[in-house]
């Protein structure tokens, strides 16, 4: 729980710098930049910190950098703020995941189809391969051998 509150107040005061904002166009596209710049702003905190993670990697690279900056990006479909975050993170664990049956619902929407949802907004970009897409679409699902995935996962989860 403590854990869970730490996350909210890490949320509602999330920043991002004009360094960062720099640092992010070198890393992506203008398109990607455009998509990239309508997550909520706690969101590109995330995101930055997942890919500043992955670029400290021994194996990290370009391609993981953006896959961290990028990973989330289905989330501008179904934008959540702090407080919805953090009451469909509390209504997956009460309810152990039943709760996304409920598909109408805007928050169950962006926690449980973001994957896929960037998935789709990346690959009509056209710009990667389907490797790359494939680790967007799969980054809450099991690595299976892909250590790339694995990484952008446990990234993930540390941020
Ligand atoms: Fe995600
Ligand atoms: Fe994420």
């Amino acid at each position: 729980m403590l854990y869970r509150i730490q996350q909210f107040i890490k949320a509602i005061t999330a920043k991002v710098s004009e360094e960062e904002k720099q640092w992010i166009s070198q890393q992506l596209s203008k398109a990607e930049c455009e998509l990239f710049f309508k997550l909520k702003v706690h969101e590109q905190r995330h995101c930055i910190d997942v890919a500043k993670v992955l670029s400290a990697n021994p194996c990290g690279n370009r391609e993981m950098i953006r896959l961290g900056l990028l990973h989330d990006i289905g989330k501008i479909k179904y934008p959540l703020n702090p407080i919805e975050k953090g009451i469909i993170v509390l209504l997956d664990q009460l309810t152990k995941g039943k709760i996304q049956r409920m598909t109408s619902l805007k928050i169950v929407k962006c926690y449980y189809e973001h994957a896929e949802i960037g998935y789709e907004l990346l690959k009509a970009l056209a710009q990667y391969d389907e490797t790359f897409l494939e680790r967007v679409r799969r980054h809450h699902s099991q690595g299976k051998g892909d250590e790339v995935l694995e990484s952008l996962k446990n990234a993930d989860d540390s941020c």
